[in-house]
């Protein structure tokens, strides 16, 4: 048998996997393997043959051990198994805990407020159709008050559109629930505007209704003071001023003493020392009809509140593109706030 042959075998063999061990285990290193069986044949040759034949054999049966006893320490032994040695002076990983958005922290405080006066949760879909944005609200087919809000139509033919308030939810819960009615609406709302440091495509709402026998101008004025002092602090200058929306009569806006230049006149009052926080007024009795509601029996009032204007004027935010950006330097600078919503 040519010798060089098995020597290349042995040198080559693959010895990375159990079953090529195994194999070549039996083939050169045991009894019944092929080495075993030379050796054994060097006794029927010449003696003059015998000396050579069996050096090269037993240099071969020496070579296969050698591949043999390192394959059996590079394979046998699992790395990931090896223990390592601990160091107690490694520095520790920062945990980064995480926190509220600003927005989230706002719109939980704007809740918890109105919660206590007992007004509950509703919310509507952010695609809405004509009808519960514009028209239900009062506002005529052709009426200038549909260019106030520059609206994202999605298609026009099946009157889809982005909605611009959350008003939609107020009319979509007269439509299915007769008053007593109280409640918050908050969500996100789209205005085809130029992103810039004061607005933004998209912003958020909580806008409220309460509607029931008797209620008056004076538990709207009350309300809105009210929530006005707990939110900014008793005593923040506030005035009224008459306003204009298609779905109250009388309709105002609230402004408040800007908080930023402390009334010396900066970007975000638009240097007048004041800033407008909300929209309200008493529900039209227009609208009431189209939510099958009697505008004999009941009045009501509503208001609209926008999330981020409050935060920017709570926290000092000079920017509104700050809220939409997730930079983490902006966002840990609220984790002192707390988590509850
Ligand atoms: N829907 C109005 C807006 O988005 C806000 C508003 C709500 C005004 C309720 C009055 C009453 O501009």
């Amino acid at each position: 048998m040519d010798l060089s042959a098995l020597e290349k075998e042995i040198l080559e063999a693959d010895l990375s996997t159990e079953e090529g061990r195994t194999a070549f285990q039996k083939r050169f290193l045991q009894k019944g393997g092929v080495l075993e069986s030379l050796l054994a044949e060097l006794r029927t040759l010449p003696p003059e043959a015998r000396k050579a034949r069996g050096q090269a054999l037993n240099a071969l049966r020496e070579k296969a051990r050698q591949r043999w006893e390192a394959a059996k320490q590079a394979y046998s032994t699992p790395l990931s198994t090896t223990p390592k040695p601990q160091d107690p002076t490694f520095p520790a990983l920062r945990i980064q805990p995480g926190g509220r958005h600003p927005l989230s922290l706002i719109e939980g405080r704007i809740i918890r407020f109105f919660q206590r006066l007992g007004y509950t949760l509703a919310t509507g879909p952010e695609i809405e159709d004509d009808w519960h944005n514009f028209s239900a609200l009062n506002f005529e087919p052709d009426h200038p008050a549909r260019d106030m809000q520059d609206t994202f139509f999605l298609d026009p033919a099946a009157g889809l559109l982005l909605r611009t308030h959350t008003s939609t939810v107020q009319v979509r819960v007269m439509e299915r629930q007769k008053p007593p009615i109280r409640i918050l609406a908050p969500g996100r709302v789209y205005r085809n505007e130029t992103v810039s440091a004061r607005a933004h495509v998209y912003f958020h709402q909580i806008e409220g209704l309460y509607v029931d026998e008797g209620v008056q101008t004076s538990d709207l004025k009350a309300t809105l003071t009210s929530f006005v002092e707990n939110f900014f602090g008793p005593g923040t200058p506030m005035r009224w001023r008459a306003s204009y929306f298609p779905f109250t009569e009388m309709s105002a806006e609230v402004d408040i003493a800007c908080l930023i230049c402390h009334g010396a006149g900066c970007a975000v009052c638009k240097h007048t020392g004041w800033v407008e926080v909300l929209g309200c007024g008493m529900v039209d009795p227009a609208v009431f009809e189209a939510c099958g509601i009697d505008p004999h029996r009941y009045t009501g009032f509503a208001f609209g509140l926008g999330v981020e204007r409050l935060a920017q004027l709570l926290y000092t935010i000079p920017d509104l593109r700050l809220f939409g950006q997730n930079d983490l330097r902006f966002l840990q600078s609220f984790q002192g706030y707390g988590y509850a919503l």
